[in-house]
């Protein structure tokens, strides 16, 4: 009998751990407030806090874009998206406290004069709440805009921390195209903020799964010696998309997806599953730890790129039933474009616990299912005392962290049939999130929301770890500019290109998509 879903007593899992780490008084302010993330992630993540109890009693958001808009305008916006986009269904009454603290500056983001209307208006709310509140700078805009904003941020004084109410200033991704731009951004950044004010997003450590690979490492006494070289023979991360670029062509045929998904939340992936223990779950004991993976991992010399990577990009094909066009067909991708919507690479963790393991990272828009997991193989055993044909059905162990859809942790082992016969064949042992637990869990930039505003910055990705990625990123793209072999290609809603095939090593298989 399957044991009985545990009762979370709390039906609110976000606003756990407040008493530990307040937030404070708080004013947010959102640069690119009308833009999709923030439409689609933010303002219902936004309200999804304030449904929990998680905000402070005195929360305000400002939000800022280029467009002219009155307060009462950009009120009915967000009250749209939160309506479109929310989790929960939304409560008037929560809604209309949270949108009563709503306000709306319009900058056109290179203006630095115009700062001084936010600083006004900031200072009006700090007026209003009788003490000066902490400040959020949630940097939401198109990437070419971070340096400048947070330049002008500083020209305009409001960077600095007033005695110990914070300042804190919040990038999204992408941080960089490249190692250069990488570290140029950086540069510009810490010298307007300490890197304890700044948190460099990556959303899928705010994902409840990624984290349960922490809690799965190193709440459990039965797999940590078995996770090193001796036991494991190779990982696969997949993190595979059904949906095609939609009407992102601008951005992501600029990007692919080697720096869209590989050079952040892949390499994210890979640290959380490869790292030492850390000393404590404070920031930078676990940032060091991951720093230290990324360090470990060998980035290849541009002559060894095409042996290990592949690059394709997806053709016509059908998704979900219905027919859909490739990628230079979709709307505004260049005809000749040679940007790879699909990766697939072959890493090396060189250090004493991993080295020798092949860790097989894929990632692809427009494959047959969305599903992003973790697969573990160990080392099949030594030796097999069954006859020949009941051995026939022994598989390695496998163990998949699956982080979404049907979120859960499933390990395969060896199993007798019934029967007179030894014969063995592989069955799984499953957790299933939605079984054992029946809460819900927060989105992922609800957590980091939060998170940021408190000053906790365990979830997010530190200045060396950013660059150390693009360090392992740099020479693939390199190596590709370099290269005379041809794009593969794979027809949509399909497996992704047959190529892949050719980066493992003898024995080893992708799993279905
Ligand atoms: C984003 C990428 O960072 O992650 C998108 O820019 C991608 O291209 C998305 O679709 C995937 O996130 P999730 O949470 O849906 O797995």
């Amino acid at each position: 009998m399957a044991a009985p879903p545990i009762e979370v007593e709390l039906d609110n899992p976000l606003a756990e751990g407040l008493e530990r780490l307040p937030v404070r008084p708080t004013n947010l302010v959102i640069f690119g407030a009308t833009g999709d993330l923030a439409k689609r992630k933010l303002l219902p993540a936004i309200y999804n806090l304030a449904h929990e109890g998680a905000l402070p009693e005195r929360f305000n958001l400002v939000g800022v874009s280029r467009g002219e808009l009155s307060d009462a305008e950009y009120r009915d916006e967000a009250a749209e998206a939160i309506r479109a986009f929310s989790r929960t269904p939304p409560d008037a009454g929560v809604l209309d406290g949270l949108l009563t603290g709503v306000r709306y500056v319009p900058i056109a983001f290179a203006d630095t004069a115009a700062y001084s209307q936010l600083a006004d208006a900031l200072a009006e709310l700090d007026r209003a709440a009788g003490e000066p509140m902490a400040r959020a700078f949630y940097l939401s805009t198109a990437p070419e805009f971070f340096p400048v904003i947070v330049e002008a941020l500083g020209s305009a004084g409001l960077a600095e921390a007033d005695g110990d109410v914070a300042v804190r200033c919040i990038i999204e991704k992408p941080f960089g195209t490249s190692l250069a731009e990488a570290q140029d951004l950086n540069r510009k950044v810490l010298a307007v903020f300490s890197e304890e004010q700044i948190f460099r997003i990556d959303h899928y450590l705010g994902k409840e799964t990624v984290q349960n690979m922490l809690a799965f490492r190193f709440a459990n006494g039965m797999f940590e010696p078995l996770w090193n070289r001796n036991f494991i023979e190779n990982v696969q991360i997949t993190a595979a998309e059904d949906l095609g670029i939609g009407s992102r062509a601008g951005y992501y045929d600029n990007a692919g997806a080697l720096r869209d998904l590989v050079q952040n939340h892949m390499l994210q992936l890979l640290t959380l599953l490869c790292m030492e223990p850390p000393v404590t779950f404070a920031a930078d004991d676990v940032r060091d730890e991951k720093a230290k993976v990324l360090h470990a991992i060998r980035a290849p010399d541009i002559d060894e790129v095409t042996e290990m990577s592949v690059r394709a990009q997806y053709t016509a094909g059908v998704s979900g039933g219905e027919p859909v066009v490739g990628y230079l067909a979709e709307a505004g991708v260049p005809k000749s474009s040679r940007t790879e919507t699909y990766v697939a690479l072959r890493l090396i963790v060189d250090n004493w616990r991993w080295a020798g393991v092949p860790f097989y990272l894929r990632t692809g828009k427009r494959l047959a299912r969305k599903v992003t997991e973790i697969a573990v193989t160990l080392r099949p055993v030594p030796h097999l005392a069954f006859e020949r044909d009941g051995a026939a059905g022994v598989r390695p162990n496998q163990l998949v962290l699956t982080i979404q859809p049907n979120e859960g942790v499933s390990l395969s082992l060896g199993a007798k049939v019934p029967g007179t016969r030894m014969r063995i064949r592989p069955v799984n042992m499953e957790f299933l999130y939605n079984t054992a637990f029946l809460s819900q869990s927060p989105e992922a930039y609800e957590r980091l929301l939060l998170d940021a505003m408190r000053g906790e910055a365990t979830l997010f990705t530190r200045n060396d770890e950013v660059e150390a990625q693009w360090r392992i990123c740099d020479p693939i793209l390199a190596g590709w500019a370099a290269s005379k072999e041809p794009l593969a290609h794979y027809p949509s809603g399909a497996q992704g290109p047959s190529e892949a095939n050719e980066l493992l090593w003898a024995g080893h298989h992708w799993r279905a998509i």
